[in-house]
């Protein structure tokens, strides 16, 4: 394949996640800022060096989902600053050609959002129909057995107008009910709204939530089905979600969405990204769109619940690339707000190899902040707990992967001013040595590595648009593929073992070594009998015979 001028920036580019609750405080009340990330954008262009940063909820919220219970759709929380420090970050960002990505959550508003005030105020309400109400059954129970991710029932009854309403997540978070055009076209607004405020796309929460069986059947119950998930949410997985998610009109919906955000693509293209926790490739795949005129990608978490084994990652990047409609984009994701952290779920030696193989795969990457100087999962005390989710389930609580971002080794880690008493949650205790001032100062860091993978997957065409080619033949601990371009030929071994491996390559006999993820070898190897280091990761640039 010829790399072409025609991919675009979402796709040669890498994005970088950021919680803005937790990058950079500059205020002082131990929350993030949106004044942090303008501090930090130099970080994130030069030193690190990715291309998109992608910011979740900053919007006015009661924050009993920390953002993700939107009040206002057009406007930024206090806590986080305000609409023209938002147009300062777009302008700080674009001057440095970094694009912004920002969370819309079009399946459910936060219960103070004039909207469902209005809608809960009288059954008669102009915006009653904005929400999905329903009436009991004979017995007062819920409408159906539909549940919350959250926990419990996904109804909730409202005394004063005597029907319950749904909310798939917390009863703090109402579902709309997409199939008003009212409300699609409200959602669409606030689209237009930050179009115009120029920035580059979005992500979408929960895209498939949005449309929903009309006749709110139950779903069918599988009391099996939490044997076969890596991180059972409890009750939850004992049904199938294909009544309460993903009824086929929501299609309708993205194709919709789609024209919208290619009206706007006059100065840049923009792009949408969807978060769909949909595990069958087909169906997931199925948000592209049949002519791949719905999301531009929906995010893929396969990943994320792989073991970390050889065989395992290749099945996934295999069976992934086997899957993907023809012209449609893939991407890859190791880490975000709701899971376990990279360094915690593999190790810390596992995180650098994960680093290369999410930078050399054929696809869009996202990092989640933080995953590049290795931070883990930070146990939270009780009275410390945050995330509603740990209140009710403790094991997919996500406040450990949500901690403050570890910028130096001084006062609060350099996350918030010196002064400052309470951050919202607990440092890591080992913030004095993993940190981006001390890693920097560190030639083998994580990050240093992060940043040679970053600068050379940038300058290196058969990485971002080059073809994937798994190789056959190496030890079962190792995991190799070619990337290519007609002019470029580009070897990654990665051995996901703590012994040494010796690899032997067919076919091409010399290779030079680019970078290795211990960052201590370079030069010219043997590729018949190459050795390989225990969690190396080696990128290998072909010698044409
Ligand atoms: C998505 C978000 C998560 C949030 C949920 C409800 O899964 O990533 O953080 O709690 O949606 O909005």
């Amino acid at each position: 394949m010829t790399p072409s001028t025609s991919h675009l920036w979402w796709q040669t580019g890498v994005i970088y996640q950021i919680y803005p609750r937790s990058f950079k405080d500059t205020t002082g009340n131990g929350v993030g800022d949106l004044r942090g990330i303008i501090e930090k954008l130099d970080y994130l262009s030069d030193t690190l060096g990715v291309d998109a940063i992608w910011l979740s909820p900053f919007y006015p919220s009661p924050m009993a989902d920390f953002g993700y219970d939107v009040a206002d759709y057009t406007d930024v929380d206090p806590l986080f600053g305000d609409l023209a420090t938002f147009d300062e970050l777009v302008a700080r960002a674009h001057e440095r050609n970094l694009q912004l990505l920002i969370d819309l959550v079009p399946n459910h508003t936060s219960d103070r959002h004039p909207w469902f005030i209005e809608s809960r105020s009288t059954r008669d309400s102009r915006k009653r129909d904005w929400y999905v109400w329903a009436d009991p059954q004979p017995d007062g129970s819920p409408p159906n057995n539909w549940l919350s991710v959250f926990g419990g029932s996904a109804w909730e009854w409202d005394e004063a107008t005597g029907q319950y309403y749904l909310h798939s997540f917390l009863k703090e978070q109402p579902d709309l009910n997409w199939r008003n055009p009212e409300v699609k076209e409200a959602m669409f607004d606030v689209v237009r709204f930050w179009l115009e405020r120029d920035v580059d796309g979005f992500r979408v929460d929960v895209a498939h939530y949005i449309m929903k069986d009309p006749q709110l059947r139950d779903n069918p119950l599988d009391p099996e089905r939490a044997k076969s998930i890596h991180r059972p949410m409890g009750d939850y997985d004992s049904q199938f979600h294909v009544r309460d998610s993903g009824h086929p009109d929501v299609h309708d919906v993205y194709r919709e969405f789609r024209q919208l955000l290619d009206s706007y693509n006059d100065e840049n293209p923009r792009v949408s990204i969807g978060e769909i926790h949909i595990f069958d490739w087909e169906e997931w795949a199925t948000y592209y769109g049949e002519d791949l005129d719905e999301l531009h990608m929906p995010f893929n978490f396969a990943l994320l619940n792989v073991d970390w084994r050889a065989e395992a990652v290749r099945k996934v990047v295999d069976s992934l690339e086997e899957a993907l409609p023809q012209g449609a984009w893939p991407n890859y994701v190791l880490g975000n707000h709701d899971e376990p952290r990279l360094a915690s779920r593999y190790g810390r030696e596992e995180a650098r190899v994960a680093a290369m193989l999410l930078l050399t795969l054929r696809g869009t990457p996202t990092i989640y902040y933080g995953d590049e100087i290795g931070m883990v999962d930070v146990p939270i005390p009780p009275e410390q707990l945050q995330d509603p989710w740990g209140e009710t389930l403790p094991q997919m609580g996500r406040d450990p992967c949500r901690t403050p971002m570890q910028w130096t080794g001084g006062p609060n880690a350099g996350f918030s001013p010196a002064q400052t008493g309470e951050l919202w949650l607990p440092l890591a205790d080992d913030y004095q040595s993993v940190n981006v001032e001390r890693e920097l100062g560190e030639p083998a860091s994580l990050l240093n590595l992060t940043r040679r993978l970053l600068a050379y997957r940038a300058a290196i065409p058969a990485l971002t648009v080059g073809g994937y080619e798994p190789v056959d033949g190496v030890p079962e601990t190792c995991y190799a593929y070619l990337r290519e371009t007609d002019e470029q030929r580009v070897l990654v071994i990665l051995n996901f073992s703590d012994r040494e491996e010796r690899v032997r390559i067919a076919g091409p006999e010399r290779g030079e070594i680019a970078l290795s993820s211990h960052l201590d070898r370079s030069g010219g190897v043997d590729l018949r009998a190459l050795s390989v280091r225990g969690n190396e990761g080696l990128i290998i640039e072909l010698v044409p015979s």
